[in-house]
């Protein structure tokens, strides 16, 4: 077998895994997730369906690394639901560190609130209860070439907006994570022309083609775009 077939069996192989043991094995050994949030996650499941809108523990934790070895200090987080990225990324602020959170669900942010009082890192999170676009335009007007991260995780229509504005926000070299961009695959299906998938899918072609960031999508839960802002 020649060096090529030998490629191509392993990228066959490769592809050739079952998603639901791999979930599982991942969720045995794949990250320590903290009691609280935990406890968090199984709280959120009182949403039904809806709580699939919570980010996955890989995802959570890669986040927490990512601000640690960024030694961020101000972070913006789109999307909040009951406040698990929140934390993730809080967490791992210095104590001068600050998120702002932008949210328009007060229900949802109730349970992100009594929360981040728990696991203590309320005084760090300063929460926006608006629509983000809105939020975003204060933000704009005050606050450009500040931010050091900005976790991009709201309804998916507005998507072309939120990357702007963080474009805007962020400081050079700052991190842009945008959640989602696989979108459970809906992407390559090209009869698939419902709003959500259409901004996905021009958000990703978009960011390709775009010099003002070095980026790369993780194939991690649903699709995770980094962006480094040149
Ligand atoms: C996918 S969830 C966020 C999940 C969260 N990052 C986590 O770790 O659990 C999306 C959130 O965006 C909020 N949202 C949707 N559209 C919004 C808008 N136009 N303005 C502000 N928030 C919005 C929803 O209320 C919801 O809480």
């Amino acid at each position: 077998m020649n060096l090529k077939q030998e490629e191509t069996n392993l990228d066959n192989k490769s592809l050739n895994f079952d998603p639901t043991s791999i979930k599982e094995y991942i969720n045995l050994v794949g990250y320590n997730e903290s009691n609280l949030l935990s406890k968090l996650r199984k709280e959120t499941k009182k949403f039904g369906p809806l709580s699939i809108m919570q980010i996955g523990p890989t995802q959570g934790t890669l986040i927490g690394i990512l601000c640690q070895l960024g030694k961020f200090k101000k972070c913006l987080e789109i999307g909040v639901f009951t406040g698990y990225s929140s934390i993730c990324i809080a967490n791992n602020l210095s104590d001068d560190g600050e998120l702002f959170a932008l949210d328009n669900n007060e229900e949802y942010t109730k349970i992100a609130k009594k929360y981040w009082k728990l696991a203590k890192v309320d005084k760090k999170i300063n929460l926006m209860l608006d629509d983000a676009c809105l939020s975003l335009d204060i933000l704009c007007k005050t606050m450009q070439e500040t931010f050091d991260f900005i976790f991009i995780d709201a309804d998916k229509n507005n998507y072309m907006k939120y990357y702007e504005d963080s474009l805007l926000l962020l400081k050079p070299q700052g991190l842009i994570a945008i959640d989602n961009t696989i979108w459970k695959g809906r992407v390559t299906d090209e009869t698939d022309k419902s709003k959500s998938t259409e901004t996905i899918r021009n958000l990703n072609k978009f960011i390709k083609n775009d010099n003002r960031v070095e980026h790369c999508i993780l194939t991690i839960y649903d699709g995770m775009t980094l962006c480094i802002k040149k």
